[in-house]
C-alpha cells in the first residue's frame, strides 16, 4: 500500500470539486434491494466502501454497472443469500443490508460489521428496531441470522439518534405492512437523502429532516434516478486543510446548507467564508484562532470532522478544547499528531490542545478514515516531509485526497513505501 507524502508549509490556492457523499450513497445502494426496477444513482464517489458494497450487491444477484460516477442497480433477480463474512467485516455499512434483505426476502444472514476502529460500535438499536417490526433475530458469535414472516408497522423510539439504526429502520419499514412511526430518529443529512431517494422510488415517508419519521410501507419499490449530494465531511476536511495550511480554497459542489456547525467553527477560527449555492469559498490568513467545540449528532458539530479540527487546533495561536461525545476512541489520532510535534493532552472525552507553529515532519499512521485524512492535513503545516501510512483506510472514503490537495497548491502525493527509505524516514 502506498503512503501519503507531504512537503509542508505551502499555502493552498485553488479549487476542489467535492465528491458525492459516502454515507449517503451506501444506504441507497443497500436500499436498491427493495426495488423491482432499475435504480440509477449519479454522483457516486469512486471509493473502496462503494466498491465493497457493489461486490456484495453482485454476490446477491443484482446486476450493477458503475461508470463515470453513475451507478445502475437492477435487483429484479436478486436472491436472499448469506452475505460473505469478509465483505461484512470490511465496512460498517454492511449492517445496512439487514433491513433491506429482511424486507425483500423475509430472511437475512450477515456478520457483525467491521469498519473504522473508533469505538465499540454496538448494533443493539438496529436489532431492537427490526425486532419491533416483527423480525426474529438470532446472534451466534459474530453471525446474525434474521427472519420474518411478514414485517409489520410499529411505533419505534430510539433512546439515542443512531444514524445507521434510523436508516435500517426506515428501509425495513418501507417493506413493512402498515405504518411505522420512528421517534428519536437521527437527523443527519444522509438520512434525509435516503428518505428522498426512497420517496423517488415510490415509498411513503413524511417528517423528513425531523426527529420523527412516519413511513407507510408494504410494497416493493419501483425504479428511478437520484443524484447523491456532495460529501459534507470531505468538504469539511478541506475546510480544515485551509485552516491549517492557510490560503484560499473554492470548494465546488460542497453542500453548504448541511455544514452550519463546521462553517461556524471555521469562522470562529479566523477564516473568511463566502457561501454560494453549492460552493464555499474559504480564505485564511495567519494561524487559526483557538477553538472550543463539542461533537454531537446533527445539527451539532460532526464527530467525523473532530480529527481534522484537532490538526487545525494543533497550529492555532493559543489553547483549544475539543470534546468528543459520539465515538470514544476517536482521539487515537492525537497520539500520531504528537509525533509531528502537536501538544495534545487527552483527559476523558476532552482534548486540550496547545497550538504550536509549525509542526515538524515525520512518519505517522492513520488508523481510521478521518484520522488518516487529518494526519495528511497536519502534514501541510509541518516543516519538512510527513509520511502518512494507512492509505487503505483513507481510500475507503476519499476518492483522491492527494490529487485534490495537490490541485489546490499543496505538495502532496502518493509514494511507494520504499521511497521513505530514500528520505531516511524508515
Ligand atoms: C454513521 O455511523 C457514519 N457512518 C459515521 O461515519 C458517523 O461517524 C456516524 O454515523 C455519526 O455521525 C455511516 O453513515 C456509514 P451511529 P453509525 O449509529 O451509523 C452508538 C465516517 O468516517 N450506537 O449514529 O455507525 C454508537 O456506539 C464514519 O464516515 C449504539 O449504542 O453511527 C455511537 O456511540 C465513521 N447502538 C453512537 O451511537 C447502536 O445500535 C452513534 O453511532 C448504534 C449506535
Amino acid at each position: 500500500m502506498p503512503v501519503i507524502c507531504v512537503q509542508g508549509l505551502r499555502r493552498l490556492n485553488g479549487e476542489i470539486w467535492i465528491q458525492g457523499s459516502k454515507n449517503a450513497v451506501l444506504p441507497m445502494m443497500a436500499a436498491s434491494l427493495l426495488c423491482r426496477g432499475t435504480v440509477t444513482i449519479a454522483n457516486v464517489p469512486l471509493i473502496e466502501d462503494v466498491f465493497c458494497m457493489l461486490e456484495i450487491l453482485r454476490t446477491l444477484g443484482c446486476r450493477c454497472d458503475l461508470r463515470e460516477h453513475v451507478l445502475t442497480v437492477d435487483a429484479r433477480d436478486a436472491v436472499g443469500r448469506p452475505v460473505p463474512e469478509e465483505a461484512c467485516r470490511s465496512m460498517r455499512s454492511s449492517i445496512m443490508l439487514l433491513g433491506p434483505l429482511l424486507g425483500r426476502f423475509g430472511a437475512a444472514q450477515i456478520w457483525y460489521p467491521g469498519g473504522c476502529s473508533i469505538g465499540s460500535r454496538p448494533i443493539d438499536l438496529h436489532l431492537g428496531a427490526l425486532r419491533s417490526l416483527g423480525a426474529q433475530i438470532v446472534v451466534e458469535g459474530e453471525q446474525i441470522r434474521a427472519q420474518a414472516s411478514g414485517l409489520h408497522g410499529a411505533r419505534l423510539r430510539f433512546p439515542y439518534p443512531s444514524v445507521g439504526a434510523t436508516e435500517n429502520a426506515v428501509m425495513a419499514a418501507v417493506a413493512s405492512e402498515g405504518t411505522t412511526r420512528i421517534s428519536g430518529a437521527a437527523r443527519e443529512p444522509e438520512i434525509e437523502a435516503l428518505c428522498d431517494f426512497l420517496r423517488t422510488l415510490g415509498a411513503g415517508i413524511s417528517g423528513i429532516g425531523s426527529g420523527t419519521l412516519t413511513v407507510t410501507g408494504g410494497s416493493l419499490l419501483h425504479g428511478g434516478s437520484f443524484t447523491v449530494p456532495g460529501d459534507r465531511i470531505v468538504a469539511g476536511t478541506y475546510l480544515g486543510a485551509a485552516l491549517t495550511a492557510g490560503g484560499e480554497l473554492l470548494l465546488r459542489g460542497a453542500p453548504e446548507g448541511q455544514m452550519g456547525a463546521a462553517l461556524a467553527a471555521a469562522s470562529r477560527m479566523g477564516a473568511e467564508i463566502a457561501v454560494e449555492p453549492c460552493s464555499i469559498r474559504i480564505k485564511m490568513t495567519g494561524r487559526p484562532r483557538p477553538v472550543s467545540l463539542t461533537t454531537e449528532p446533527y445539527p451539532g458539530f460532526p464527530t467525523d470532522l473532530q480529527s481534522v479540527m484537532l490538526a487545525a487546533a494543533s497550529v492555532a495561536e493559543g489553547d483549544s478544547f475539543i470534546r468528543e461525545t459520539v465515538f470514544e476512541e476517536r482521539f487515537s489520532t492525537a497520539k500520531e499528531l504528537r509525533k509531528l510535534g502537536a501538544h495534545i493532552i487527552i483527559n476523558g472525552g476532552t482534548a486540550a490542545v496547545e497550538g504550536r507553529w509549525p509542526l515538524c515532519g515525520g512518519s505517522v499512521s492513520g488508523r481510521d478514515l478521518r484520522g488518516g485524512a487529518a494526519l495528511a492535513v497536519a502534514g501541510l503545516a509541518a516543516e519538512g516531509t510527513t509520511f502518512v501510512d494507512g492509505y487503505a483506510h483513507i481510500r475507503r472514503g476519499y476518492e483522491d485526497i492527494c490529487g485534490d490537495l495537490a490541485g489546490a497548491g499543496a505538495e502532496i502525493c502518493l509514494e511507494d513505501i520504499d521511497r521513505r527509505k530514500e528520505h531516511g524516514a524508515l
